[in-house]
């Protein structure tokens, strides 16, 4: 049976993880990898994280099935961290396998409800978008977004496109963090979105994979709360892989705004049950314990602050290291979130991998966590001499 069976593409990210375990430099460097990392280049257990886990280890009495909509203080606390209300009118939220659970779970929908639609995604997007909409039998259309030459949004460009979208189309958009560019939406593009959706009832699709790794946790769900009030219709798929550290935990949800609640609920159910029945609780419980003590949701935000503040400053001394040797940086100044595109060809790209050990993703993504900051000059001589 499995002679059939044609190997699928190798994931780029995967690929550039597994030629850098390989590399025997010492000095090497991995702006590739997707991940959280703190100065000395750990991923770590968040300290919120960590005592939770403890609480639970000593008061849980059993590890018996829970509902189909997984852990329901967790989707309680989601919601409110994604949309400001525990129980907000027309919302239906599901706990996921991840994110990734969810972004399937929400195309299942799609397909299930209107099998015709289009889903658009950025150009560029994360690179498992188009392949997960797509496994669900949707069509996926680009939208144009990021002026690679310069780091900045091709707005007039992006708002053509998304003018010509209707009832049978849905926009697929990063609620914060662009990945891989960086590149946000200001809150100016998010009141025009919101007017257009109104006016054109396209679905909104918004993936928030990085809360709190922009601006703060409220800045960050500003715009998508803006055009949640102005749609009937839309889908929010939300990660605690980042700003919880709870990547393997598989701890994600599915937040679903419609004037059916009760078919939405049966399918997003029945979607479920046919798949993997139940998310994984252990993450789920974690978020709502930290989420319902004042302690440690307080510890958490801490813990999230430092992670954005280390970010940010990676990427301010980046900038200025690059601005000394001549390149143009206000747009990498202005970008949001672990992830960058550095405008080098393929070819520069191969150039740093094979002269200096340094790499990156396939289109320029770095990843500013993971660049010590003793590496910061190294790595911009190393830029400006294959640009
Ligand atoms: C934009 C985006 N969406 C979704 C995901 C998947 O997240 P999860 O680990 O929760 O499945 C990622 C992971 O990198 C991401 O960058």
């Amino acid at each position: 049976m499995f002679q059939n069976l044609v190997p699928a593409a190798i994931d780029p990210i995967l690929s550039v993880a597994e030629a850098f375990r390989e590399d025997p430099r010492p000095h090497k460097l991995d702006l590739g990898v997707g991940v959280y990392r703190d100065v000395s280049g750990n991923t770590p257990v968040m300290a919120a994280v960590r005592q939770a886990e403890r609480w639970l280890v000593q008061v849980q009495t059993s590890k018996s099935y829970i509902g189909l909509a997984g852990n329901l203080r967790f989707n309680q606390a989601v919601t409110q961290l994604v949309l400001g209300h525990a129980e907000p009118a027309g919302w239906f939220t599901l706990q996921t396998p991840g994110a990734s659970g969810g972004l399937r779970l929400l195309a299942d929908l799609i397909a299930a409800s209107r099998p015709t639609a289009t889903v658009w995604i950025s150009d560029p997007s994360y690179v498992n978008h188009a392949p997960i909409m797509r496994a669900a039998g949707l069509q996926v259309g680009q939208y144009p977004y990021l002026d690679a030459t310069d780091g900045s949004l091709r707005r007039e460009a992006f708002f053509s496109a998304v003018a010509g979208m209707g009832k049978g189309d849905v926009l697929l958009l990063h609620g914060c963090c662009h990945n891989p560019s960086g590149v946000d939406l200001e809150m100016a593009d998010w009141q025009r979105l919101a007017g257009m959706v109104t006016r054109q009832g396209f679905v909104p699709f918004v993936d928030l994979a990085y809360h709190g790794f922009g601006a703060g946790l409220e800045q960050d769900t500003a715009g998508l709360r803006l055009l949640a009030d102005a749609s009937e219709e839309m889908l929010v798929v939300y990660s605690c892989s980042k700003h919880f550290g709870l990547y393997r935990e598989r701890t994600g949800a599915a937040l679903v705004k419609s004037a059916e609640p009760a078919r939405l609920k049966a399918k997003l159910f029945e979607l479920a049950r046919h798949s993997y029945t139940m998310p994984p609780d252990h993450g789920a419980e974690v978020v709502a314990i930290i989420m319902e003590s004042s302690e440690l949701a307080a510890l958490w935000r801490n813990e999230l602050d430092t992670m954005r503040e280390r970010i940010q400053s990676t990427r301010d001394q980046l900038a200025n290291a690059l601005a000394k040797r001549g390149m143009a940086v206000d747009n990498l100044r202005r970008h949001k979130g672990m992830f960058s595109m550095l405008p080098l060809g393929e070819g520069g790209i191969a150039q740093l991998r094979n002269d200096a050990a340094i790499y990156i993703v396939a289109g320029g993504r770095i990843n500013l966590a993971g660049l010590d900051p003793d590496k910061i000059d190294m790595l911009a001589d190393a830029v400006v001499k294959v640009s």
